[in-house]
Formats: C-alpha cells, sequence, structure tokens
C-alpha cells in the first residue's frame, strides 16, 4: 500500500526543499519520516503562505542523518522526491484541508492522496458530505506529550510487533514512544526480559540497533541470558526497556531463574528485580534513560503497591525523570462478571500500569581536595 506525507516548510526553507528535491523535517516529525517508503507520495506545504506543492513521489526511503549539509543541519529527518508530472500549486491549502477534515500532519491514506492529487490537479471534485478514510488512523500511533499514554491497539502498521498471543505481551506504542523521545536512529536499544519480542520489532522499524535477552527465549533473535547477568560491556547501550513480571500472576515459564515465579507480596521479588537494576545501571551509557513497566497487584483481598516498591528501588541508583501512567486495556478481567463483582466487593480492577522512566546521571567530576589557587598574570 502507498501512502502520503505531507511535508511543512517555511517562506525561508521552502526554496531549498524545492530546488533540492529533499523535504526534511526535525525530531518532531521524525516518527513520520521513518514510515515514508520508496514510491510513496508527498506533498509540500508551505505554512507561511498557505500554499500546497505536490504531487511527488520518493525515491528513497525516509531518511536520517544528522551530518546533512542542507537546511543548516536542523532538519535531520528528510526524504528525496521527484515530481510525478509537472509540479502543481495550490493556494488557500488550509482551507481544502478543512474541508476535507485532514491536517498537513497526519498520514494519507491511498484514497486521501488520490482526492488530495486531484484537487491539485485542478480537476473539479465533488466532495460527498461524509468524505472519510482519507487518513491512516492507527498506522503509527500518536508521540504522547503528557504523562496519560492510551492506544487502543498492542500493535501498530503493516507488520505485527512482538505476540498479542504471548502472556503480558507489551504494547508496542509504548516502546515506540520511549525510543522516538530517547534514542535517535542507530542508537543500541536493549530489552533483558524481552518475552515474545515486541522490543526487537518496533526497533527494527524505527532503525535502531537493538539487543534482547530472555530466560526463555521465544525466537532466534532473543538471546538466552538471565537479566541479573547480562553479557554485555559496561557503559555500552543507548536506552533499557524492560516490562517485567509484576509477581506471579503469569505463568511465563518453569525455568529456576525466573523471576515471574516469585509472588509480589514476597520482599524476595523486589530483591531480585534490584539486581536486575543493579545489571541495567551497569550497562547503561550516562545521562541515557531506562523505561520500566510495572503494575499493581490485587491478589487474594490485598493490594500490593508493586509500582511504588519497584520506584522506591529504581531510585537507589538512577534519577528520577517522570512516571507515566499508561491505560490497560484487553485486560482477561473486563468482563461484565469482574466488574460486577469489584463493586459488589469494593475492590478496583486495574485500569493502569506505571511505566517509570528514569536516567543514569553524568559521572560527577571528582576534584578531591583540589584547590584553586587565582593567579594574576603580567600582560
Ligand atoms: C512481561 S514479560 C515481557 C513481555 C515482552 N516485553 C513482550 O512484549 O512480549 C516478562 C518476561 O520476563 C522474563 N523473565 C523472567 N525472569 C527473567 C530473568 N531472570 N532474566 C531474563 N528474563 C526473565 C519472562 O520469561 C518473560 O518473558
Amino acid at each position: 500500500m502507498r501512502r502520503g506525507f505531507i511535508f511543512a516548510c517555511t517562506k525561508k526553507s521552502e526554496k531549498e526543499m524545492l530546488d533540492n528535491l529533499i523535504f526534511a523535517t526535525n525530531k518532531v516529525y521524525g516518527y513520520k519520516v521513518l514510515a515514508i517508503r520508496k514510491d510513496d507520495f508527498v506533498f509540500l506545504y508551505n505554512i507561511d503562505t498557505d500554499i500546497l506543492y505536490g504531487t511527488f513521489i520518493s525515491t528513497t526511503d525516509g531518511q536520517y542523518d544528522n551530518s546533512i549539509p542542507l537546511f543548516n543541519g536542523r532538519y535531520p529527518y528528510f526524504v528525496k522526491v521527484q515530481p510525478k508530472t509537472e509540479i502543481k500549486k495550490l493556494n488557500n491549502a488550509s482551507i481544502v484541508f478543512r474541508k476535507l477534515k485532514i491536517s498537513w500532519r497526519d498520514i494519507l491514506s491511498e484514497r486521501g492522496v488520490e482526492v488530495l492529487s486531484k484537487i491539485l490537479e485542478n480537476k473539479n471534485l465533488t466532495l460527498s458530505k461524509n468524505i472519510s478514510g482519507l487518513v491512516e488512523k492507527n498506522f503509527r500511533p500518536p508521540i504522547f506529550s503528557t504523562t496519560l499514554w492510551d492506544f487502543p491497539r498492542q500493535s501498530y502498521g503493516d507488520k505485527p510487533k512482538g505476540n498479542n498471543k504471548y502472556p503480558g505481551v507489551t504494547p508496542a506504542f509504548i516502546i515506540y514512544n520511549l525510543i522516538h523521545r530517547y534514542t535517535e536512529p542507530n542508537d543500541l536499544v536493549c530489552d533483558p526480559m524481552a518475552g515474545s519480542g515486541t522490543t526487537i520489532d518496533v526497533c527494527k522499524e524505527e532503525r535502531r540497533r537493538v539487543i534482547a535477552f530472555d530466560i526463555v527465549p521465544t525466537r532466534p533473535d532473543i538471546i538466552q541470558a538471565d537479566a541479573r547477568k547480562l553479557p554485555l560491556k559496561d557503559n555500552s547501550v543507548d536506552m533499557i526497556f524492560i516490562d517485567s513480571p509484576y509477581g506471579d500472576n503469569i505463568k511465563y515459564n518453569e525455568h529456576p531463574l525466573n523471576i515471574g515465579n516469585i509472588p509480589a507480596s514476597d520482599e524476595k521479588f523486589y530483591d531480585e528485580l534490584e539486581k536486575v537494576m543493579q545489571e541495567c545501571y551497569r550497562i547503561l551509557k550516562y545521562g541515557k534513560v531506562l523505561a520500566w513497566l510495572i503494575g499493581d497487584q490485587w491478589a487474594k483481598k490485598t493490594f500490593i503497591p508493586v509500582g511504588f516498591k519497584v520506584y522506591e528501588r529504581l531510585t537507589k541508583y538512577f534519577q528520577p525523570v517522570d512516571i507515566i501512567c499508561v491505560v490497560r486495556r484487553n485486560q482477561s478481567s473486563n468482563t461484565p462478571f469482574w466488574h460486577s463483582k469489584a463493586i459488589q466487593h469494593n475492590f478496583y480492577l486495574r485500569g493502569f500500569k506505571y511505566l517509570i522512566i528514569v536516567k543514569k546521571e553524568h559521572k560527577k567530576q571528582n576534584f578531591g581536595n583540589l584547590k584553586i589557587e587565582w593567579r594574576s598574570y603580567e600582560r
């Protein structure tokens, strides 16, 4: 399937983009650029003059190069294009966007491209009142700007990410959001408890390098290792994502070193996770981020604040960055039976997970007992 991507430019950048036939943008829309495939459709929208140019065809996949000699190096995400035929111009494009109920930030479906191209070619197009299907809604998850993250599906895009039948599989949009925030293409991401490999699939699509481990690997690209002893050098990875067991509520496997066989009510569970945290601290580069997904438990009529306990242990080593509330969907307890039980017996079903984001602080320089002696020099 071929899709449509609208790049924005200004009065200043328009000429450079059209002369070089390279359309470029910054990190904010980097996620969109990396979704472009060769032969997709591309448009250029000047936000100062409200003029849309098109239709172009991408001659490459979306690219990243932070040393690109164009645009003063401010736009490292780009695509090379060729005009499909003669370049057409549409004045007052924002009025057309409004009528079509699209934004230049959207990714267009084939139908969206067809409609916009026809308007550009000045072919009189009578728009039906209920024009729909112009935008690819769930092709790329949003990049969230608040601390509440919610997306309706475990996966997104054309290819599955991880295996949604794997117990406790991670929603892929979480990893997607994290790597776009905290890494750049080609950085190395590590998942020490990789399960069905969601992190691997997301990273590969977003052009990050990735290394993943699990005590019982489910696929050949996951390396067998205990997350408390990883075969990696000190200070060697750019980001770590972990969706650890939340106690013994899910049976992953019978391996004796599976931390998911220890109940969250037992302090040993947190002691073992703390060893994982120490190992993460060792392999992570200074100034880089670890994100840990964790949920609380309500079992046997007792509430266990697993998230707070994990946070407490994490901050013994790392500096807090933020805590995200991730909405839980597709829970097995999301049934009328469990909803009525929760109200009848006065307990709550789990509605969210914590995504705890922490950082390995930059090494503080140790000046020891160094005394600074101020001198004045003759000129
Ligand atoms: C919540 S699942 C991870 C889900 C995964 N992110 C996905 O999307 O499929 C937790 C994983 O931790 C693994 N695990 C438990 N103890 C481990 C240990 N000591 N070392 C490495 N992995 C471990 C389990 O085998 C399980 O696959």
